[in-house]
């Protein structure tokens, strides 16, 4: 079981961007820690970050047929984009939608995503941790249900 694992826009400098609220892990350790943990639950992961919202498009058509489900953070394309909702939706894919940080417990526009009401779960508010728990849950899920519903 391949899960694809999306990160979006500046996670790259994860560790380094403002640590009081997404942390000091770096996305290679985070990426490191969920390829341990795939492991453990007899998955792999397939790991990809962006800046640009059109390569995460493609990444996530590209993963139609490779992948079982997608972990994804958005980052701040959580709160506006339409396309990479479409995208996630387009390949039927079923996806758990992680933030680092409490999305919920910020600025009001960090409220609103354009993914949650589709995503199978969301886990939002635990650091690094939001991704283990996330791809736990996802595989979970996945092996009690293939589509992820
Ligand atoms: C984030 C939250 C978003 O609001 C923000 O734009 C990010 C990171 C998080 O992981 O907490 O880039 O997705």
């Amino acid at each position: 079981m391949v899960i694809g694992v999306v990160h979006g826009p500046n996670l790259n400098l994860l560790g380094a961007r403002e640590p009081d609220k997404y942390g000091v892990a770096t996305l290679d350790e985070i990426n490191a820690s969920l390829a341990v943990l795939a492991a453990e639950l007899g998955a792999t992961v397939d790991c990809v970050q962006s800046n640009h919202e059109g390569t995460l498009i493609d990444a996530i058509h590209a993963g139609r047929g490779r992948w079982a489900g997608v972990l994804i953070n958005p980052g701040g394309l959580t709160h506006s984009s339409v396309a990479l909702r479409d995208a996630l939706l387009a390949v039927g894919l079923p996806f758990v939608e992680v933030h680092l940080s409490n999305v919920h417990a910020r600025e009001p526009f960090r409220r609103h995503s354009y993914f949650s009401d589709v995503a199978t779960g969301v886990v939002s508010g635990f650091g690094a941790v939001s991704y283990t728990l996330g791809l736990r849950g996802l595989v979970a899920r996945l092996a009690s249900s293939p589509a992820g519903r």
